[in-house]
């Protein structure tokens, strides 16, 4: 009797546990998260086990992208569900949907632009959800890295670190105008002084002395879109913010997280992750950003050994996508006859690599020096 009682139990709660697995959180709009004068769009994934005082990852797309995009192509609502925080997914309102990195409105403190708009969303969510605002977290991937980087300068009290994903410095991409493009900078021509670069960056919020977010910067050799100089560059501005000497890590580790990468660490507070061979198409390294955040783990060293097999193997954008670009970087594309992988840049003024797009993926034109294969 007992013994059924038991038995009928555990099969009810194998029945609930089985439903809770099918049953997923989805990614929802917010209209009303306050003053939005770039009208950028914001969307909130929460996970159904949300933490106490969760944590907030603001997770930023790449030009093509949109939110959806980014929330399906990227592990982040994945370890939400594992491990209870908030991911918001900022939505460019531009055609093309890059963000505007180029105004001095986005890249000044308050401007009123998409940086402040995306701030705006972290404002609202710590408020409506009782986030823990010293866990606020920010990473994005070509554009959206621009952005982390901008948001990591001009919003330097709301986030406590940051993941860059081939992006450029803070700044780098200054037109003056609104969802600019610089070239310039895109292709790696704008080399500057760690101090310039860390001047950048200050005058962003003229005054602020309080605390900065730590920064991973993360980058491909074989990056032809946001060329890896940026890599150096970015590495020379947060290397200044934070008083390290950018020739002069503290550490460098070649083969880690795996084989082609290797890791420079400055400090606590700043590790460059550099892949040779890797292209546009950078994988997202979750477990790495978890770590970096603290969800998981601990210091930058012992993230860098922690993460070391599963990480970048397990955890791509696309996994097949990403196949195809590693064999796309190291073949010479026959004449007349070559194909873009996923992400990667198909057009453009002044580009002159391949305009096809390896299925299923096609060429969508993003500004006059920028197609992407999406
Ligand atoms: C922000 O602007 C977008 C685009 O106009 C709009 O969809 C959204 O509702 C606005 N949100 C707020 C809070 O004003
Ligand atoms: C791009 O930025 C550089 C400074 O890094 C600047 O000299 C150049 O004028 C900018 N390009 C455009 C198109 O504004
Ligand atoms: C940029 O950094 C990478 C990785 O450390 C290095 O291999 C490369 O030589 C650097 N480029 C320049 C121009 O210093």
């Amino acid at each position: 009797m007992r013994l059924q009682t038991l038995v009928s139990g555990l099969l009810a709660l194998a029945s609930f546990a089985a439903a809770g697995m099918v049953k997923r959180a989805a990614l929802a709009q917010v209209t009303n998260f306050g003053p939005n004068t770039s009208g950028a769009k914001m969307f909130i994934y929460v996970p159904d086990k949300l933490a106490a005082n969760p944590p907030i990852v603001v997770a930023i797309h790449y030009c093509s992208g949109t939110a959806q995009a980014y929330y399906s192509g990227s592990p982040y609502a994945r370890l939400a569900d594992m491990h209870g925080f908030i991911v918001i997914y900022p939505e460019s309102p531009y055609s093309g949907t890059c963000w505007d990195v180029s105004s001095t409105a986005s890249l000044t403190h308050d401007g009123g632009a998409n940086s402040n708009s995306i701030a705006n969303m972290v404002t609202w969510t710590i408020a409506q959800y009782k986030a823990d605002s010293s866990r606020v977290f920010v990473t994005g991937t070509s554009s959206g890295a621009m952005m982390t980087n901008v948001l990591a300068a001009t919003y330097p009290g709301m986030f406590a670190a940051a993941s860059v994903y081939a992006g450029v410095p803070a700044g780098c991409f200054y037109t003056g105008t609104v969802n600019g493009w610089n070239s310039s900078c895109a292709t790696g021509a704008s080399i500057h002084t760690q101090a310039e670069w860390t001047s950048t960056a200050l005058r962003m919020y003229p005054g602020y002395t309080g605390p900065r977010p730590k920064m991973l910067i993360n980058h491909g050799s074989a990056d032809t879109t946001i060329y890896p100089q940026n890599f150096n560059e970015t590495l020379k501005q947060w290397a200044g913010v934070f008083g390290y000497t950018y020739g002069s890590p503290q550490q460098t580790l070649a083969g880690n997280p795996s084989a082609v990468w290797t890791k420079y660490v400055y400090g606590p507070n700043l590790v460059g992750v550099y892949g040779t061979g890797i292209t546009h198409n950078i994988p997202i390294n979750g477990d790495q950003d978890m770590a970096w955040f603290g969800i998981t783990g601990s210091s930058p060293t012992s993230t860098a050994v922690t993460t070391a097999t599963s990480a970048i193997t397990a955890t791509t954008l696309v996994t097949s996508a990403q196949t195809s670009t590693s064999a796309a970087a190291t073949t010479t594309p026959a004449p007349g006859g070559c194909s873009a992988a996923r992400w990667a840049q198909c057009g453009g003024n002044g580009y002159a690599g391949c305009t096809a797009c390896a299925s299923p993926w096609t060429c969508k034109y993003s500004n006059d020096w920028y197609s992407q294969c999406l």
